[in-house]
């Protein structure tokens, strides 16, 4: 099984990704929607948060670990990797390569969560690979919570999502990184609010290609991985708004089982 969380519905964006590329592969999915957002909770927080994830899954019989979740990637990888012996993938380093190799000016405008912002993970990744490129970015704390309250099409929604994408549409960007997998949910109004010209990166899109690499190139690893097709979804707290957006996500309903 392939293990995913988030802290909530934004992960799905990446078990969409995750079941168009790689049909079959059965998944196991946890959204802590009683602790969520984690973007504005401290790294030591978070970091507790997604080891708790990880082992909860890994317990259920997950072999391959994807944390669908900016947040956790920013602050919680390395500690991931040295706890648990399995394949682990982040959301963060495939963005960042697929905005350098795609973005012309290297004009690369981020937004995310406030504890992935203030980690600096994004800076320094792509500044390590294209010194001379330019970044900036933005905090958007707002748009987890309207994401999870289905506020998908509200006015007031691309409002907000215009205050905040201002100051990287006066840097003229070339590129904006979805650093948030809750973002994806947002994304045709941040493509009309940042201007169409911009290129979009989708954190969902690009780490499910990155699983499917692996997995090519590690068939003794895709060999554990059960292969009936089905999917589990568990969350924290049920609620009837994660199901609704769910269903427009993933085109289905989905069955929540609730873990305390
Ligand atoms: N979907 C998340 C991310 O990619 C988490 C958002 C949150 O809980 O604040 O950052």
């Amino acid at each position: 099984m392939i293990g995913i969380f988030d802290s909530g519905i934004g992960g799905l964006t990446v078990v969409r990704a995750l079941t168009d590329r790689l049909p079959g592969r059965d998944i196991i999915y946890f959204g802590d929607t009683a602790r969520t957002p984690y973007g504005n909770k401290s790294p030591e927080t978070i970091i507790r948060y997604a080891l708790e994830d990880t082992e909860f899954l890994l317990n259920k019989g997950a072999k391959l670990i994807v944390m669908a979740c900016n947040t956790a990637s920013s602050v919680a990888t390395e500690h991931i990797i040295e706890k648990f012996h399995v394949p682990v993938f982040e959301v963060i380093t495939p963005a960042v390569l697929l905005s350098i190799e795609t973005s012309g000016k290297h004009r690369i405008g981020v937004i995310g969560t406030r504890a992935t912002i203030n980690s600096g993970v994004y800076e320094k990744k792509i500044m390590s690979m294209k010194p001379e490129a330019k970044v900036w970015s933005v905090p958007c704390p707002l748009l987890v919570p309207l994401v999870e309250e289905g506020w998908l099409e509200k006015p007031e929604t691309a409002m907000i999502v215009k205050k905040y994408l201002l100051p990287l549409k006066v840097r003229q960007i070339d590129t904006l990184i979805l650093g948030c997998t809750h973002y994806p949910i947002l994304k045709k109004t941040i493509q009309r609010k940042i201007g169409m010209q911009v290129n979009i990166i989708d954190s969902s899109l690009s780490v499910a290609e990155k699983v499917k690499t692996f997995l090519t190139q590690h068939p003794e690893t895709d060999e554990l991985l059960s292969k009936a097709g089905t999917s589990e979804f568990f969350v924290s707290d049920v609620t009837g708004q994660f199901r609704k957006t769910a269903k427009i996500l993933l085109g289905k309903n989905i069955s929540l089982t609730h873990v305390k």
